[in-house]
């Protein structure tokens, strides 16, 4: 673990490489500064064209930044997945987003199999380098093992259905989501995790006190240590340089067995919205 620094990367199943590291936006380019190659946006934050002019204000090569952006959660389709790709290629003027995810699984059956093969559809064309989900349920995520079953019947074989490549959700040691993330890690999905650091809300919690006095780092800093050393990919956001800064300056300590064995509370308490607990007709 103490190999992890600000570079590593993790391999997902399309064969790209995902920073461990990254950035919920809109100060982008101080993140830059401090080390982050990865820019995760969403067409619903409308965060995905300031983001686009950071990484072309940058001097950093297109092909060392990952950028994510996401189909929105509400009116999943075909048309609108395949829509919302081409107006997110525009909007920022990239030449391939780097990882699409839908957003939350809302919409039903049809609607998510539609956006998904307009995501299978992209990939192969280039437009999109990987693919996923975010924020769905073991529900969602064993249906759309269907979909991918029937997708590559209805279009001519293996592989033609797609893979999973990047699940995102809200995940922290009072969410850790081990049944998401077990069937991820069976089948080689990469977790990323947004809220990492709970929004600043536990910082005075009495499970993270004791591992900031021992490691003489902030709260914030154990948790994302914590994620990374899960094999997640942590997103922690922050408009404020001071923290963009400490938050990636994370690769000087490692939290032991025991640190880890402190942080796994078995909880469910989200601080955003929890779409995976939605039903397969909502
Ligand atoms: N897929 C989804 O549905 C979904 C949902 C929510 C979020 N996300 C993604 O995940 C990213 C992060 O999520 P989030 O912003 O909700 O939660 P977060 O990263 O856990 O927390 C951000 C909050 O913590 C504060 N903060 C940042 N660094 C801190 C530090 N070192 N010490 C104390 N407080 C600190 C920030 O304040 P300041 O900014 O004022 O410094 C901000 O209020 C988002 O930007 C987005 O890209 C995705």
């Amino acid at each position: 673990m103490s190999k992890l620094t600000i570079n590593s990367t993790l391999r997902m199943n399309s064969g790209y490489e995902i920073p461990m590291l990254g950035y919920g936006v809109y100060v982008v380019t101080k993140a830059f500064e401090a080390g982050y190659r990865h820019v995760d946006s969403a067409a619903v934050y409308r965060n995905e064209e300031p983001s686009a002019a950071a990484i072309k204000r940058s001097s950093i090569p297109r092909s060392q930044i990952f950028f994510t952006s996401k189909v929105p959660p509400r009116g999943l389709s075909y048309a609108r997945a395949a829509a919302q790709i081409e107006a997110s290629l525009k909007l920022t003027g990239l030449e391939y987003i780097d990882l699409m995810l839908l957003h939350a699984p809302y919409g039903g059956r049809e609607s998510r199999k539609g956006a998904w093969k307009a995501l299978v559809e992209a990939q192969e064309a280039g437009k999109v380098r990987s693919i996923g989900v975010s924020n769905y349920g073991v529900q969602h995520l064993d249906e759309m093992e269907l979909y991918i079953k029937e997708l590559e019947k209805e279009r001519g074989g293996e592989g033609k259905g797609g893979k999973i490549d990047v699940g995102q959700w809200e995940i922290h040691p009072w969410l850790p989501r081990r049944d998401i993330v077990e069937w991820c890690e069976k089948r080689g999905v990469v977790v990323q995790a947004y809220c990492p650091i709970v929004r600043g809300r536990r910082m005075d919690d009495p499970v993270l006190q004791p591992l900031v006095k021992k490691h003489g780092k902030t709260g914030a800093q154990i948790l994302i240590r914590w994620s990374l050393q899960k094999g997640f990919v942590p997103l922690p956001k922050s408009v404020t340089p001071s923290r963009i800064v400490e938050n990636a300056d994370v690769y000087d300590f490692e939290l032991d067995a025991e640190d880890m064995k402190a942080l796994e509370i078995n909880a469910y308490e989200p601080c955003a919205w929890d779409p995976t607990v939605a039903g397969l007709e909502e």
